[in-house]
């Protein structure tokens, strides 16, 4: 069975979103669609997306770029069997009752509110939770890093309390007019809404977040500090159990990654869904700390990317188009190129009642 997906919003995660669709064995790129033609539309155009106008946008604005339009935001709705909104926080909302109206499964992203739609999805942790759902929401970048590193911790170790600081990029690197330049920017709320937000997805999760937005545009970085459960007898448990799930990659003292610039350097020299990007959590090995039942580790985070592959299963758990979530992650990871994980051995397997 293949399934047609609309992407309504092609900026920087919708674009990367029908990227990751057209790679899929079952599923087919219904087209794009957008307010405005810019030189993201022309180059949907020139790998043969369909356009679409949606919003306040008009064909005539378009057809004046020399940018051929195959119809409405309706006309794409009517020939798609699900629609991802990819539109700026807060439109999405306004959009969801145009796809309510229309009857059309439809995904969003994180900046809408939770209440958008019947459950907030991180693959690691609930997929199953969005099977036969018709409104689904992709949690936000750094609330997906933080479910999917819970995800590996929660059933290894129990987590008795999670406390984050995240620091985040104070915008991504095509918006210009986003700051700060110079500067680091406490937000004074604690927590803040990425760990009531993880309980979207986690509701038992005990967190607490703080956060700073700093000078970058590259990536965010998490530092977290977890009181484990039934905390491991070596760090080595720790980062086996990172290394034996899918979207994580750890780099080793060797690799000499000191920060975030040779992380994007990474995604440069190894491109996958035909960019330069890392959808995976990227942890560092001497970085993992365990002092008594607390560890601590740290995580940097490409904003544009890692909700991408999420989206994608988002769709085939909503469709039923995979019998579980790992069958779903390692045909979306393998489509995209993401690497697959280094199996636990055997005597480490996690115990059923713990899983
Ligand atoms: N960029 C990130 O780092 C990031 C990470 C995770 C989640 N998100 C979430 O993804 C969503 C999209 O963010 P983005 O960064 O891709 O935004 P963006 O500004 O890069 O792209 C949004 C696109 O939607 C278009 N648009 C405007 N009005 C529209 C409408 N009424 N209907 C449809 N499209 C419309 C814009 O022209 C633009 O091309 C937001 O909810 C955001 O919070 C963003």
């Amino acid at each position: 069975m293949t399934v047609r997906v609309a992407v309504n919003g092609y900026g920087t995660i919708g674009k990367r979103v029908a990227d990751a669709v057209v790679r899929q064995p079952d599923m087919k790129l219904a087209g794009i669609a957008d307010i405005r033609p810019n030189f993201e539309i022309r180059t949907a155009r020139a790998k043969g997306y369909p356009v679409f106008v949606t919003g306040t946008g008009t064909p005539e604005q378009f057809r004046s770029e020399d940018l051929d339009v195959a119809g409405h935001l309706a006309d794409l709705i009517h020939a798609s069997d699900v629609i991802v909104d990819c539109s700026p926080e807060s439109i999405g909302k306004v959009n969801a009752k145009v796809y309510q109206d229309a009857g059309i499964p439809c995904i969003f992203q994180g900046g809408e509110k939770a209440d958008v739609a019947t459950i907030s999805f991180s693959a690691l942790a609930n997929f199953d939770a969005a099977r036969g759902k018709k409104q689904v929401r992709v949690v936000s970048c750094n609330t997906t890093a933080i479910c999917r590193a819970a995800s590996v911790l929660l059933p290894a170790f129990g987590v008795d309390h999670w406390e984050a600081t995240l620091i985040r990029r104070a915008a991504d690197p095509a918006e210009v007019a986003k700051g700060p330049i110079d500067g680091i920017l406490p937000s004074f709320k604690v927590p803040s809404h990425q760990g009531p937000d993880v309980q979207t997805v986690i509701p038992g999760l005990s967190i607490t977040t703080t956060a700073l937005s700093v000078s970058t545009t590259l990536m965010h970085v998490h530092s977290n500090q977890v009181r484990l459960s039934r905390p491991p007898a070596s760090i080595r448990e720790v980062i086996d159990r990172f290394r034996a799930s899918p979207r994580f990659h750890l780099f080793r003292e060797g690799d000499r990654v000191s920060g975030t610039p040779q992380v994007m350097e990474y995604g440069r020299d190894r491109v996958l869904n035909g960019r330069p990007d890392v959808p995976e959590n990227i942890l560092w090995e001497h970085g993992i700390h365990l002092v008594g039942a607390q560890l601590y580790f740290f995580q940097a985070i490409h904003q544009e990317s890692i909700v991408v592959p999420e989206t994608i299963d988002a769709i085939r758990a909503m469709l039923g188009l995979a019998p579980d979530a790992a069958s779903s992650i390692e045909m979306t990871d393998r489509s995209l190129g993401i690497p697959r994980p280094v199996a636990l051995a055997p005597a480490a397997a996690v115990p059923a009642a713990a899983a």
